[in-house]
Parts: C-alpha cells; sequence; structure tokens
C-alpha cells in the first residue's frame, strides 16, 4: 500500500484527485493537509471523509514543525503538492501570500521530504517522489500561434504565475542539486465540480443563475485551453507511477476557446434547460485584468507518447456535466458564497 502525502486537498483540484484516487484504488492511503483558507472546503470531500484510507490534518504548508512531524508519524511515498494561492486576480491585489505559501510553502515540502527520504548522500529511499502541481501560466502569454513546449521558457507575468514559476524553480533545483526524486506537471485551465466561484466558470454559471451581470473582461477574446478536471487528476496519477525522474510533463487537452464563447456556452444551456429569461443582455464588459495574457495553450505531445495519457472528457460533455453539478448542488455554492466571498465580490466587481 502505497502512501500519497496531498497537500492543499480541500481546494477545487486537490479534492477532485483524492476523490479519483480513493474510488479508483483500494490499495492507496491519503492523507490530506490543508490550511483551509477561504478556497478550502471540507464539504468537497464527504463521499470519502470516512474511508478508512484517507485521512485530513489541518496544517499549513508553510509550518516546518507541522509538515516535518507528519513525516515523521507516517511512512510517506508520494507527496502530490497541491496547496497554493490560485487566484491571478487576489495574486494582483495582494503578492505576498502567494510568494508566502507557492514559494517558501513549496521549499518547506522540499525539505522536509528530502529529510525524510535520505539515506546517504544524494540516495533516497526507493520509489519515493515529489510532484509539483504547476500551471501554464509559468510559460507566459502566447500569440496567435504556436503552443507551450515543456522546453519554451518560462516568462510568467502575474505575482500569480511568478510565484509558480519560481516554485517549478526551485523543485527543479532540488533535482539538479541533490538527485531529489521529482517531477513537475503544468496543465492548462481546469473546469469541474468543487471550483472556487472567484474563477471563471462557476462565477458565469453563479451570476446567471442568479440573474447577476456576467463580467468579461476587457474584449474577451483572451484565449484559455480548458481540461476537465478528471483528466488532469489522470496525468498526475500517471506522471506519480510512471513519470521519469526530473521530468516535467505539460498536460492539455487542446480545448483552447476565447471567454467570451465560453460565457455564452453558458448562457445558452441556462437560458434553453433552466431559465429563459437568462439571455446575453446579462453580460457586461468590464476593464480588463492588469497584466492579462493573451492566450495559453498546450502542446501535450509529451506525456501523450511517454505515458500514454490522452482527455477522455470533451468540452462538450464536460462542461454540461459542469453545469449540471452546479445545478444539482446550489447548497454549496450557497454555502461558499456566503461570508468572505460577499467582501472579495464586491470590492473586485464594484469598481469596475
Ligand atoms: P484552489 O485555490 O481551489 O485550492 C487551493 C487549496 O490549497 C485550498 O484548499 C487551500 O485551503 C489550500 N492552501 C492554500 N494555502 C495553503 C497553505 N499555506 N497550506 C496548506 N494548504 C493551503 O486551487 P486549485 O484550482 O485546486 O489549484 C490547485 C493547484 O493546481 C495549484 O497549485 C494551482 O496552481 C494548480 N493549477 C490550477 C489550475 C486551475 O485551472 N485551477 C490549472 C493548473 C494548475
Ligand atoms: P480565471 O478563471 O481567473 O483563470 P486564469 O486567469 O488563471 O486563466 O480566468 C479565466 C479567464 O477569464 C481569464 O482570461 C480572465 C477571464 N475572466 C473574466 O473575463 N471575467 C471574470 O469575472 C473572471 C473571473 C475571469
Amino acid at each position: 500500500m502505497k502512501t500519497y502525502l496531498v497537500t492543499g486537498g480541500a481546494g477545487f483540484i486537490g479534492s477532485n484527485f483524492v476523490i479519483y484516487m480513493l474510488n479508483k484504488y483500494n490499495d492507496v492511503r491519503i492523507i490530506n493537509i490543508d490550511s483551509l483558507t477561504y478556497a478550502g472546503n471540507l464539504e468537497n470531500l464527504k463521499s470519502v471523509e470516512n474511508n478508512p484510507n484517507y485521512e485530513f490534518i489541518q496544517v499549513d504548508i508553510c509550518d516546518k514543525d507541522a509538515v516535518n512531524a507528519i513525516f515523521e508519524k507516517n511512512d510517506i511515498d508520494y507527496v502530490v503538492n497541491f496547496a497554493a494561492e490560485s487566484h491571478v486576480d487576489r495574486s494582483i491585489e495582494n503578492p505576498e501570500i502567494f510568494v508566502q505559501t507557492n514559494v517558501l510553502g513549496t521549499l518547506t515540502l522540499l525539505c522536509a521530504a528530502k529529510k525524510a527520504w535520505s539515506v546517504g548522500d544524494d540516495v533516497y529511499k526507493d520509489g519515493v517522489k515529489y510532484l509539483q502541481v504547476s500551471t501554464d501560466e509559468v510559460y507566459g502569454s502566447l500569440g496567435p500561434d504556436g503552443y507551450f513546449l515543456e522546453t519554451t521558457p518560462l516568462d510568467p507575468h502575474s505575482p500569480y504565475s511568478s510565484s509558480k514559476a519560481s516554485a517549478d524553480l526551485v523543485v527543479k533545483a532540488y533535482f539538479d542539486t541533490y538527485k531529489f526524486p521529482m517531477n513537475i506537471t503544468r496543465c492548462s485551465n481546469n473546469y469541474g465540480p468543487f471550483q472556487f466561484p472567484e474563477k471563471l466558470i462557476p462565477l458565469m454559471i453563479n451570476n446567471a443563475l442568479s440573474h447577476k451581470d456576467l463580467p468579461i473582461y476587457g474584449d474577451g477574446m483572451q484565449i484559455r485551453d480548458w481540461l476537465f478536471v478528471e483528466d488532469h487528476c489522470k496525468a498526475i496519477d500517471m506522471v506519480i507511477r510512471d513519470g521519469k525522474l526530473g521530468e516535467v510533463y505539460n498536460v492539455g487537452g487542446h480545448n483552447e476557446r476565447p471567454n467570451v464563447k465560453i460565457v455564452e456556452t453558458i448562457i445558452d444551456y441556462i437560458e434553453n434547460n433552466v431559465d429563459d429569461s437568462v439571455g446575453s443582455h446579462l453580460i457586461k464588459y468590464v476593464e480588463d485584468r492588469k497584466g492579462h495574457d493573451r492566450r495559453y495553450g498546450i502542446a501535450p505531445d509529451k506525456i501523450k507518447k511517454d505515458l500514454g495519457w490522452y482527455p477522455e472528457t470533451t468540452f462538450e460533455v464536460g462542461i454540461q456535466k459542469t453545469i449540471k453539478w452546479y445545478l444539482d448542488n446550489r447548497d454549496w455554492m450557497q454555502n461558499v458564497t456566503s461570508g468572505e466571498y460577499q467582501k472579495y465580490y464586491e470590492k473586485m466587481y464594484s469598481k469596475k
């Protein structure tokens, strides 16, 4: 039985990963550590909370003593680091916490794992691995042509993406300097259940259902490359099992869409299936995001060729599943949009 230390497992992708792994395998043990920021929600994990192979511990990844204690008490085989501040708009307002969690938190995990796994000078226990969950945003912005390859130079623009790029470089330094067993995955934009409604897709679904404005930044022609979250979870599972040590793997399904098309798809679904008073009159073009990246597009050739990964869910199927999930889980949406969210939303959108 392999033991996974999953960090940030109460957030969007982390909770999907914990559920994916426990549903797929009987012989994995998962310890989920999460500090439960505004983005962490144990309600996401209700379906697995009583699973004997699952344990939750509230821990900040920057807390060295607490992280070391977890490695001392448990025989950890793999670390999967999802824990992060993840929202670009928040990083523009308050960059400091992004460097704190995303860079220093990553370093804390690396130090603890290195200490626990070392069996000699730059020699580690058999089969252990640290996986850093990174993002395509570290590559910066593309023009109309071409794709991000693993060899594309890092050129991040936002405080969020620069903190993720910094973390990637620290992880790489651990491999180059100490032969520390690691991989990095760089995935495109995810969508699916349990995504916090500060991000484009759940925000638009929530606003449309409550007849609020649908705020599109700038001209709405920025392009993101969307991947259903389960396909990202599958990629992470495969990289942990079969990824060659020291390698970076890009993850994406060639699903590029301009933001305005995403919003129109959501409006059409809700108008035709839920509430015909929802329509494109709700769209409001607002001030653009500072430093807004124009286009992201991942070339996933390496993970396809080397590990046999491919995305299983088309955008047409995935977006319908996602909208239905939010419709069926309105209590979840209500819970996460009460409290801190209201203040955030008013601050973010009242000035636009
Ligand atoms: P999220 O914001 O939904 O969740 C982040 C989780 O980390 C939350 O549960 C939060 O409580 C926890 N956390 C934050 N600071 C912490 C700390 N100091 N200690 C412990 N836990 C802490 O984020 P997400 O969208 O699920 O993203 C997860 C990871 O995937 C991030 O590293 C992000 O950079 C990366 N990523 C996200 C996307 C995307 O489209 N969402 C795409 C590619 C990569
Ligand atoms: P987001 O979901 O924040 O992800 P990221 O910035 O990490 O790609 O935003 C996706 C795209 O949608 C991005 O180009 C910004 C845009 N956007 C809007 O136009 N309006 C919004 O209210 C939000 C949250 C995002």
